[in-house]
Order: C-alpha cells, then structure tokens, then sequence
C-alpha cells in the first residue's frame, strides 16, 4: 500500500492508496480528527467539550435535587417570639404544637375555628389565611398577620408571635421582628 495523496471528511483524515485494482480512499491508519460541532453563535465545540458541560450540568442538577430532599427531609422548625425554637412535626395544627411545647393558647370550640380565642401573628410558614379563619379579622388584623392557631397547619419553618405570658416561665420574647 503507498500512500501519495491524503484529505478530510467528516472529522476523519483520509488518504489516496494505490492497490492493483487502482487507487483508493482510506481512512489514515495513524490520524484520526476528534469530531467537531458548533455551537448557538456558529463557533466550533470539541465533542470532549460538549461533554464536560454536561457532566457540570448533571452534577449541579444532582446538587440541587439532594439539597431539596434534604430541606424538605427535616422536620419544619417553630420559631415563637424570636426566642423558642423546636422542631416540630410537618402536618400538626399549630395549635397542638404550642401546646407540646407548654405554650396553651386559649379556646373552648375544640380547634373547630369557632370561638376565635386561639389567636396569634403568624410572619411566615403559615400559608394564606383560610375562608374559615377570615370572618374573625379586620383587614388591618389579616395585614398584621393575625391567625387562629387551630387552623394553620405547619407546612414548614413557621414563625410565629403570642401573648408574652403564654410562654413559658423565664423564657422572654425578643422584640418583634
Ligand atoms: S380554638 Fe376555637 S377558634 Fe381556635
């Protein structure tokens, strides 16, 4: 085989042998091109580059995925004038939360949403207040975040505001936030 002539075709160096039948394109047994793309703007890309942004791709996406089960792994925290904070059960009534934490809220309809005595501020994690739970607030009571207790369900981290002397004794509030 005598190589005398030689070329490129789709990332592949080929050359011109001259066999006894006649002559005859081959690929060159020592150069072989890496295969090329481009990219949006028209510019060249190596394959090897294309892949190791989207390796980077797939590890900041597994980053992010674990860090979500992480987060919503956990249980939610209960942050209560700033100063109690415990970790409580995601679903339970904020009501029987504070109650297992010896902070008793006052009511007499059984956490049904009818006496309107289990009230206190809820800044965040609390979701929206409830059509069961809106009769029972001003507008400017509802932008001051005012709930009833036995109708927020602790979704996730929760803070929360209640009369100073609900909390336990010698635990004192830190200024509203
Ligand atoms: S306990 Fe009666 S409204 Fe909450």
């Amino acid at each position: 085989m005598n190589a005398w002539n030689s070329g490129r075709m789709e990332g592949v160096e080929l050359c011109l042998v001259r066999t006894p039948e006649g002559e005859e394109r081959v690929r060159h047994p020592a150069k072989v091109v890496p295969s090329i793309a481009t990219n949006r703007s028209g510019k060249q890309v190596k394959h090897t580059d294309m892949i190791a942004t989207g390796l980077i791709i797939g590890i900041a996406l597994v980053a992010l995925v674990v860090l979500l089960l992480v987060k919503n792994g956990r249980r939610p925290r209960l942050r209560v004038n700033g100063v109690l904070i415990v970790e409580v059960d995601r679903g339970v009534r904020l009501m029987n939360a504070l109650a297992a934490q010896g902070v008793l809220l006052p009511g007499t309809c059984g956490g049904k949403g009818a006496c309107a005595l289990c009230k206190c501020q809820v800044f965040s994690g609390g979701g929206p207040i409830s059509p069961q739970e809106a009769p029972y607030f001003s507008k400017e009571a509802i932008r001051d975040h005012w709930r009833l207790a036995c109708q927020v369900v602790v979704k996730g981290d929760i803070s929360i505001r209640v009369p100073d002397d609900l909390l336990p004794p010698g635990t004192a509030s830190l200024p509203p936030e």
